[in-house]
């Protein structure tokens, strides 16, 4: 099996940095790209704090911080991902952005490389095909927050090439995560069932069966998640869970994962959740409180 030494990520946001982390907290020599220096280095910055963290925890060693904050680089240039083995990209959920990347990436790194997106709901072959090289894409899909949350998705097209699976698969276990095998469908297993639950929840409110306070109260006490609906969309973003819906109603055309009118205006209003400070909760308040829509 081809051996990972490199990985390059593309993006620097929530994920991004994620994932950058346990690539270098797992010993690889860690690349990550932002489209400013600002972008990555306020990432460097963010994956230092934790780690700093952890160690003021007892968790981590600092000579282990030090040592993977020096596998862990920032550039703005996709010339310095040419040596990488692998290459994750968490970028902005828009095909047309992601596949830019892959083509001149494509004509950059070696035939070897393995291509691999954190996409939650685009297809993979729909990124494969912009490439000379479908048969080394795969789906590599982390949860936030990334260093965290056990699971990866690894996803095989009907394209992609058994070893390059096999690869990316004891990558993701090299990361310290479990991963399961999924096929190429839009959403994969987990957004497949967690989108329509998030809209769902949406719907009730909106048909008054329940308030957002007592459908998450119920959920986290009554199935011992850690969060409820309304909590968790505000954390995935309510932005991201609208553009998520999209593609997976134009991908299944199933109601199930359309954005119901109320995530629509919030969206449309600037309520993006906890990064806008504001979704189903008010976050300036400490504890959260519920934002009265007047509905
Ligand atoms: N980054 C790194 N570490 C974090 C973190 C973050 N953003 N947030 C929490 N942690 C760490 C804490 O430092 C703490 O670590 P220690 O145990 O070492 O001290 C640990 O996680 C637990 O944190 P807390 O005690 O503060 O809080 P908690 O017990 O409530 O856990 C949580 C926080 C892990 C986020 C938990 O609430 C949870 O699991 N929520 C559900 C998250 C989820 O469902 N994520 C998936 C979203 S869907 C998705 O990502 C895919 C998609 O395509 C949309």
């Amino acid at each position: 099996m081809p051996e990972i030494k490199r990985v390059g990520v593309l993006g620097a946001g929530l994920m991004g940095s994620g994932i950058a982390q346990v690539s270098a907290q797992a010993g690889y020599d860690t690349v990550v790209r932002e489209v400013s220096d600002a972008l990555h280095e306020r990432a460097v910055a963010g994956i230092g704090k934790q780690l700093g963290k952890a160690v003021d925890k007892g968790k981590l060693a600092a000579e282990d911080r030090d040592s993977t904050l020096g596998r862990l680089r920032g550039t703005t240039s996709l010339e310095e991902l040419a040596e990488c083995d692998i290459i994750i990209e968490a970028v902005v959920e828009d095909l047309e952005i992601k596949n830019e990347m892959w083509r001149t990436l494509d004509g950059i790194c070696g035939p070897e490389a393995i291509f691999a997106s954190n996409t939650s709901s685009l297809t993979i072959a729909d990124m494969a095909a912009a490439t000379r090289r479908p048969e080394r894409m795969v789906g590599l899909h982390f949860f936030n927050p990334v260093p965290v949350m056990k699971l990866v998705e690894v996803v095989k097209t009907i394209a992609t090439d058994p070893e390059v699976f096999e690869t990316a698969f004891e990558f993701a276990r090299s990361l310290g995560k479990e991963p399961i095998v999924c096929k190429d469908n839009s959403g994969f297993v987990v957004n497949l069932l967690l989108v329509p639950y998030m809209m769902d929840a949406i719907r009730a409110v909106e048909q008054g069966v329940a308030s957002v306070e007592d459908i998450d109260k119920g959920m986290r006490l009554g199935t011992g998640y850690p969060m409820g609906p309304f909590t968790l969309s505000d954390f995935v973003g309510l932005d991201t869970l609208d553009k998520i819906g999209d593609i997976m109603y134009n991908e299944y055309k199933d109601k199930r994962y359309a954005s119901p009118p109320l995530l629509r205006r919030m969206v449309s209003l600037g309520y993006q959740g906890r990064k806008s400070g504001k979704g189903f909760y008010d976050y300036a308040q400490d504890p959260p409180r519920v934002v009265d829509f007047g509905i």
